[in-house]
């Protein structure tokens, strides 16, 4: 069907356009996306423990799980990842609409001090744009700030904003510790959590931000941020100089360039224990090791179909991964896209560059949304393959 823009036939098309496109909406994308794996929020239930990355992981460190004592100290020995994410809770009040989506479409790492980012999932476009319409309501204009910004830069120093909070590219120094006690516990949870100051502006309602500086358990009941003692008067100054303090560039962000082949033999205990073991299989496990559930990795979640990609054993290993367009199976030792670097080693390549803010459109940068693999042992597996992955 032709549809000429105008005419009857194109308004019955828009609307059936916009019919198909609301057959999916932010709630039900949520649910597919499994965002609550990771995050809290009181829209919807917490999956069951066995698929919640946070919510097993808080239990171990807490002692809450049901496992023996020694076993249970191993784990807490080893486990970093997940540990603390941000809940979603409140987001209505604080974020802006168009902020989200573009977030979701192109994550950035927020909080310095927190070792995981917001993974790059496979959203569309207009799935982020419903998803933001999900957690926020429509943007209303931004008003002018109206406090002191002068006597809001001094405010965050005397008041300990900088215990827990970067605001990087401004004018602010400050390790004044809060003028008042802070359980050690929730001090360390306020760190992991605290967003650099310097995208507030970007993504903060601002008719809210002076608000929730003074009284931010009002947003969000289980926010780390504690209510420090000041006037309105101050919450508006502080907001003010967030708002508007002039912001240096961030420095260029360079991608490291991998490392030469090794001269030395390494064989698959090494691999399989200093990088498969240690973080890869949590996701891309033998369907028995986790509760059947073989990880987004290997059986698919966070809205990734099942690539079939076991990284536990070297038979699994060595048995590859489903090509995500035709479900054919591929070699992940043979080159990736750029023609030369296996399609394993480039993905970790990958996430060092998401890393640098230049994400990579042809490979997912793995460990997803986890800290980079140390260039040295990228270095191993790169040279593992080249020697023919010598058992
Ligand atoms: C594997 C875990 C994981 C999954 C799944 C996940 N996220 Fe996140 N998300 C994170 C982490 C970690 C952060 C914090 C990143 C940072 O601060 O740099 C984050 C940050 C966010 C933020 C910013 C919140 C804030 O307070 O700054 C939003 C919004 C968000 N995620 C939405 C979503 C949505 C929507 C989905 C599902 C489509 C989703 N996330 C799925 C881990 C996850
Ligand atoms: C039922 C509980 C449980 C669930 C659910 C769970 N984990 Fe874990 N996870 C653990 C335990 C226990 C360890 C430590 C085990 C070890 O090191 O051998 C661990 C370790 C890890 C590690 C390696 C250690 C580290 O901290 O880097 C990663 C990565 C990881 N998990 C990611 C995930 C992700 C992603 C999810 C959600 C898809 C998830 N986990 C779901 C229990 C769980
Ligand atoms: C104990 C640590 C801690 C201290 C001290 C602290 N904050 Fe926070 N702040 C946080 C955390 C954590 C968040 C993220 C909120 C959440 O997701 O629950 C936050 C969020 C914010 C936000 C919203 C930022 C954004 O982009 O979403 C602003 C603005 C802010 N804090 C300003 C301040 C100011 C000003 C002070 C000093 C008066 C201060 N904070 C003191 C931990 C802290
Ligand atoms: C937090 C979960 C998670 C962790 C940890 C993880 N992966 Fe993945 N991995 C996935 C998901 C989900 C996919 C599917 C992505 C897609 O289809 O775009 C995937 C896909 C891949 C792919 C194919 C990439 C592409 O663009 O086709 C490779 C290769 C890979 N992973 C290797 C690894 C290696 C090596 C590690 C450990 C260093 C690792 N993964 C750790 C979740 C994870």
């Amino acid at each position: 069907m032709i549809v000429r823009p105008g005419t009857a036939a194109a308004a019955l098309f828009l609307v059936m356009a916009s019919a198909a496109n609301s057959a999916e909406d932010g709630a039900s994308l949520f649910a597919r996306f499994e965002c609550n794996r990771c995050h809290r929020i009181e829209r919807a239930p917490d999956p069951p423990l066995e698929k919640q990355c946070l919510g097993c992981h808080e239990r171990i460190l807490s002692g809450a799980f049901n496992a023996p004592a020694d076993l249970l100290s191993h784990w807490q020995g080893r486990l970093t990842s997940l540990t603390a994410v941000p809940s979603l809770i409140g987001t209505s009040k604080r974020f802006k609409r168009s902020w989200l989506a573009d977030y979701l479409m192109d994550p950035v790492d927020l909080r310095p001090a927190l070792p995981a980012t917001m993974p790059r999932l496979r959203l569309k476009r207009e799935d982020a744009e419903r998803l933001a319409e999900f957690l926020a309501p429509a943007d209303t204009p931004d008003p002018v700030p109206a406090g002191n910004p002068a006597n809001g830069r001094k405010r965050f120093e005397t008041l300990g904003c900088g215990a827990c909070h970067r605001f990087s590219g401004a004018d602010a120094s400050s390790s004044v510790p809060p003028p008042m006690a802070v359980d050690p516990a929730a001090l360390a949870r306020g760190i992991a959590l605290a967003p650099d100051l310097r995208y507030t502006r970007e993504r903060f309602r601002r008719e809210s931000l002076a608000l929730w500086i003074r009284d931010p358990a009002s947003f969000k009941a289980d926010t780390p941020m504690p209510a420090l003692p000041m006037s309105p008067i101050d919450a508006a100054d502080l907001a003010a100089w967030i708002l508007t303090s002039p912001l240096a560039q961030a420095p260029a962000a360079t991608v490291p360039k991998p490392l030469p082949l090794l001269e030395r033999e390494i064989r698959w205990p090494e691999v399989e224990e200093r990088v498969f073991k240690k973080i890869c299989r949590h996701c891309h496990a033998d369907a028995a090791f986790a509760f059947g559930d073989g990880g987004p990795g290997n059986t698919g979640g966070f809205g990734f179909p099942a690539r079939g990609f076991n990284l536990a054993t070297y038979q699994g290993i060595s048995s590859g991964i489903r090509d995500r367009d035709t479900g054919r199976r591929m070699s992940v030792f043979a080159p990736g896209p750029d023609g030369t670097t296996p399609l394993i080693v480039a993905a970790m390549l990958a996430r060092h560059a998401e890393i640098a803010g230049r994400p990579d459109s042809a490979v997912r940068g793995m460990p997803l949304g986890l800290p980079p693999i140390p260039l040295e042992e990228i270095q191993k597996v790169a040279t593992w393959i080249s020697l023919g992955r010598p058992r």
